[in-house]
């Protein structure tokens, strides 16, 4: 058996697999995030332990642990986990979201200059990265900064804690603005920018490695033998990626989760001349592109949950019936956390524009579900203007449960969705990982063409993408025409 770990935003997710790629069983562990600002994300990386040491035995309930044979973890990605010389963490850590950086950004972007970035690193300076983090906290808390024994980034620190090893891998790493991704190795020159040295930074290993086994210590309080392998995981959206089957040459996954994104797979490194989108490796051995944005089922979960206060989706998605879809005159402006792709603004913020006397609530979960189609068509645009064909693309996350979305998302990109069998996305792609490292599949595309199976396909109905095209063409002025404005109400 396996165990796949998906280190989320909102909670620990483990899933327990057979070698079959068969589902035994699933623990959800809740976590809370912390908002200290308008715009600030943190997290404490205690809490993700905690959640894995209650969680596993959990998980391993009325199973036999000595059958495990391998972990693999995906996780969010970019947040910067800091540890001091006893491997203790010194503060929280600052999240994929955190878009405090703004400051830091812009030096890197501008004074370093985007260009020189590009070639250390393949990308530009986004305000979730890791690097501008590590230069808010140079600026901001020199004392906690000169505490840095090791810079970490989130499921790495869950590996730690099973295996005492510090590592990271190449998908990972990528989104640190450290890693000179097509070289696979740290970047000697953006260490010095940052003020850190390669000491402080993590070993690094393809996902499918296999880090070290579980510390006896730590296997004991988690029920299970010390014999069970590790390996080294990666970034949630590439796990998710290899959990959908999205690995080799030109495979597309759309993930609808607290983030949004497009993810394109390629063997070879291959930049955006325009850097709207990231270029990191894969967790495949290769590489890829990738749009984030920033808030994509979070926007929906804020609408209903916190403002309309119900957890209803089902009944609240019930009114939005056939007639309504490409129809609507309600936009929204899906930024809540401000935006990464590709617009890359940390001021940009939500906004419901269009709305009149006879607007309904419907109206308004409508326009939130159209609105995270269209900035997710935003860096499908960017893709496409690259040569790159998206006629398909597989889809998980939880936002992807909803059937009326798929069908708005299949209808504003003109795309085939792929639903897979397993929904289990990030954590089953760690379970797969874990299944390379172990022996279990030479490699990991052998891995998804075994276990990845399409359950059904929802495709685009051609009235629907006529209507809808015309409202992206709408949706797409108004975030030039709010820029400005955005920058000065902060
Ligand atoms: C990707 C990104 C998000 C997080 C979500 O660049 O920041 O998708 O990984 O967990």
């Amino acid at each position: 058996m396996y165990i796949g770990i998906d280190l989320g935003t909102s909670a620990l997710k483990l899933l327990l697999m057979d070698s079959a790629g068969k589902i035994l069983n699933t623990v959800t562990k809740e976590y809370p995030l912390e908002f200290p600002q308008p715009g600030w994300s943190q997290q404490n990386p205690e809490d993700w332990k905690k959640a894995l040491m209650e969680g596993v035995p959990e998980l391993l309930s009325g199973f036999t642990a000595g059958d495990v044979a391998g972990i693999g973890s995906g996780g969010q990605m970019h947040g910067l986990v800091v540890l001091d010389e006893n491997d203790n963490v010194i503060r929280p850590a600052i999240l994929w979201n955190d878009g405090r950086t703004a400051k830091q950004v812009d030096y890197l972007n501008n004074k370093i200059g985007k260009d020189k970035l590009s070639a250390m690193t393949a990308n530009i300076a986004f305000a979730g990265f890791t690097a501008p983090k590590i230069l808010w906290m140079r600026e901001n808390e020199p004392e906690n900064f000169a505490k840095i024994a090791k810079i970490m980034l989130p499921k790495d620190y869950i590996n730690y804690i099973l295996t005492g090893v510090h590592s990271c891998d190449y998908s990972d790493a990528s989104g640190m603005l450290l890693l000179d991704v097509e070289h696979k190795c740290w970047s000697k020159e953006m260490l010095t920018i940052c003020g850190v040295s390669e000491s402080q930074m993590p070993k690094l290993f393809e996902s499918y490695d296999c880090i070290g086994t579980v510390d006896p210590e730590v296997a004991k309080a988690l029920g299970m033998p010390g014999t069970v392998k590790v390996c080294a995981g990666a970034g949630d959206n590439a796990a998710a990626a290899v959990g959908t089957g999205v690995v080799g040459e030109g495979g597309c996954n759309i993930s609808l989760g607290t983030s949004g994104t497009v993810f394109i797979s390629s063997e070879k490194f291959g930049v955006d001349d325009t850097n709207a989108l990231h270029a990191f490796a894969h967790a495949d051995g290769g590489y890829h592109l990738m749009g984030c944005m920033l808030s994509a089922a979070s926007c929906n979960k804020w609408l209903l949950e916190d403002i309309f206060g119900t957890s209803d989706h089902t009944a609240e998605q019930a009114s939005i019936t056939d007639e309504k879809l490409g129809e609507n005159h309600v936009f929204f402006l899906p930024y809540l956390m401000g935006e990464r792709s590709p617009i890359n603004d940390t001021n940009a913020r939500g906004t419901f524009i269009g709305m009149t006397m006879d607007t309904t609530r419907a109206d308004l979960v409508q326009a939130v579900l159209e609105g995270v189609a269209f900035a997710i068509r935003d860096s499908v645009e960017v893709a496409r203007s690259l040569g790159i064909e998206i006629n398909t693309s597989k889809i998980c996350g939880g936002g992807a449960k909803s059937t009326l979305w798929k069908r708005i998302f299949a209808n504003v990109l003109n795309c085939e969705l792929e639903v897979p069998v397993s929904e289990q996305g990030p954590g089953m792609g760690g379970a797969m990982l874990a299944m390379v490292a172990c022996g279990e599949y030479d490699n990991v595309k052998a891995c998804c063409e075994k276990l990845c199976a399409v359950a059904s396909i929802v495709k685009p109905e051609q009235s629907l993408v006529a209507k809808y095209e015309a409202r992206y063409q709408q949706f797409k002025k108004i975030y030039p025409a709010c820029k400005q404005l955005f920058a000065e109400l902060i």
